[in-house]
C-alpha cells in the first residue's frame, strides 16, 4: 500500500489487525455520533489563507511542562497497545522519542512502565486511571516516579467504560469470542506471528506487576467494568496532587466549569476530550467544546486537546482553536498497527510536514502564532 497521507494507515491497518482489535481501535460508544462529529467538526474549521508574510524560518518546538517539545503534540494513552504491534508500546515509545515528542503509557498497557522506560531516551509519561484499587494506584505512581517519569496524566472521562456495540460483534466481547478470537488470527498469520506469538506475554502488565501474576485479556471489557470506580470525586484526587510531584494533567476535560474546577483543582493542564467518542455518545466534538474552554482557562493552565485529529492539518486547526497542544490517539496507532515503530515515525514527519505547509499558507511563523486570528469565521 501506498503511504503518501497521515490517513492511509487507516486502511493499512484495517488490513493487518484481526477484526476484533481493529474495531476496538476504530469504534465509538453507542451509535458513534460524536466519534463521527469529532472528525466532521475539526476538518470543517476554516482557516484564513495569507500571503506575502516572509515564512522562510519557521518553527514547529514549543515549551511544554519544562520540556522543549519538537512539535505540540503528544501521543495518547492507549490502552493495550502492545496487542497492535509487537511491545507495541515500547515502538511508539521509541519513535515519539526519535522525534522529540513523549508517549504517554497507559494504565492498561502491554508493556509495563519499566520496560518502556528503559526503551526510551527521553522520559515518557504515564496516564492513571482511577481503580478501586487505590492500592494500586499508589503502586503505579511510585513505580512511574522510580523509573523517571515527571510529567502525569490523569484521565477522568471513564468511571465506567462507555457503550461499545462494535465490540460485541467483532469477539472483542460477547458470545465465543475466545473462539472468534483464534479465528481470526488464522485469518491474519502476519499478525499471528509477529504479535500474537513474538509479542508475548500478552497482560496488562503494569496490574501483572502490581498482583504479582499475570492478568490475562481475555474478558478485557469485562475487566474494565468491573475495575474503574465510578464512586472517584475532585476531593479524592488531592492525594495524587499531594503525592506527585511533577505537572498533572487532567485528561477528559468537555465542560468548561470542568475546566475551572480544574484550575482550583491545581491542575498544571488538562486534556479536553471526550475519549475520541468512546464514552458518552451525542456530547459536542472537541472541535466544538475548545473554544469555550479556552476563554474560561487560557493562560492559567496548559490546554491539550485531542479526539478526531488525524492529520497536520487538523493540528493547526485544534491549535487555532485554542489549544496550547494535541494528543494523537488513533492517527498514531493505525500508524503502529500498520508500520510498526517506522510507521510512527514516518506518520510524525508526515504530521509535521503538514503543518509547516498549513503555517506558511496562513503565515503563522511559530507555534505561538498560531491563535483565534487564524480563524476564518
Ligand atoms: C483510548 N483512549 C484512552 N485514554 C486513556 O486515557 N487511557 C487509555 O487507556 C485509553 N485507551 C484507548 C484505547 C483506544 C483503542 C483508543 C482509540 C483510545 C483515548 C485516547 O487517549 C484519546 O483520548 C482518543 O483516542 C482521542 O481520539 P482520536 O484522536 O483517537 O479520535
Ligand atoms: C478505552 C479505554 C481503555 O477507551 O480507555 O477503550
Amino acid at each position: 500500500m501506498i503511504i503518501s497521507s497521515p490517513t492511509d494507515y487507516r486502511e493499512a491497518a484495517r488490513r493487518r489487525l484481526p477484526p476484533f482489535l481493529f474495531h476496538y481501535i476504530d469504534g465509538g460508544a453507542n451509535a458513534e455520533h460524536t466519534l463521527k462529529h469529532n472528525v466532521s467538526d475539526l476538518s470543517e474549521i476554516a482557516l484564513r489563507q495569507r500571503v506575502l508574510k516572509n515564512v522562510e524560518s519557521l518553527s514547529l518546538t514549543t515549551e511544554l511542562f519544562g520540556r522543549t517539545l519538537a512539535m505540540p503534540v503528544a501521543l495518547a494513552p492507549v490502552g493495550l497497545t502492545g496487542m497492535y504491534a509487537r511491545r507495541g508500546e515500547v515502538q511508539a515509545a521509541r519513535a515519539a522519542t526519535a522525534r522529540g515528542i513523549p508517549l504517554t503509557l497507559s494504565t492498561v498497557s502491554v508493556c509495563p512502565i519499566e520496560e518502556v522506560q528503559k526503551a526510551s531516551a527521553a522520559p515518557i509519561w504515564f496516564q492513571l486511571y482511577v481503580l478501586k484499587d487505590r492500592g494500586f494506584m499508589k503502586n503505579a505512581l511510585e513505580r512511574a516516579m522510580a523509573a523517571g517519569i515527571t510529567t502525569l496524566v490523569f484521565t477522568v472521562d471513564m468511571p465506567t467504560p462507555g457503550s461499545r456495540y462494535r465490540d460485541a460483534h467483532s469477539g472483542m466481547s460477547g458470545p465465543n469470542a475466545a473462539f472468534r478470537r483464534m479465528l481470526q488470527a488464522v485469518l491474519h498469520p502476519q499478525w499471528a506471528f509477529d504479535v500474537g506469538l513474538m509479542g508475548r506475554p500478552h497482560d496488562l502488565g503494569n496490574i501483572s506487576a502490581y498482583r504479582g501474576q499475570p492478568t490475562k485479556l481475555e474478558d478485557y471489557i469485562g475487566w474494565l467494568a468491573n475495575n474503574f470506580d465510578p464512586s472517584i470525586s475532585w476531593k479524592d484526587l488531592e492525594w495524587i496532587r499531594d503525592f506527585w510531584k511533577g505537572p498533572m494533567i487532567i485528561k477528559g476535560i468537555l465542560d468548561a466549569e470542568d475546566a475551572r474546577d480544574a484550575v482550583r483543582f491545581g491542575a498544571d493542564g488538562i486534556v479536553v476530550s471526550n475519549h475520541g467518542g468512546r464514552q458518552l455518545d451525542g456530547v459536542r466534538s472537541t472541535a466544538r467544546a475548545l473554544p469555550e474552554i479556552a476563554d474560561a482557562v487560557k493562560g492559567e493552565m496548559k490546554i491539550l486537546a485531542d479526539s478526531g485529529i488525524r492529520s497536520g492539518l487538523d493540528v493547526v486547526r485544534m491549535l487555532a482553536l485554542g489549544a496550547d497542544a494535541v494528543m494523537l490517539g488513533r492517527a498514531f496507532i493505525y500508524a503502529l498497527a500498520a508500520g510498526g515503530e517506522a510507521g510512527v515515525a514516518n506518520l510524525l514527519d508526515l504530521v509535521a510536514k503538514e503543518m509547516r505547509v498549513a503555517m506558511t499558507l496562513t503565515g503563522a511563523r511559530s507555534i505561538g502564532e498560531i491563535d483565534r486570528n487564524m480563524l476564518a469565521l
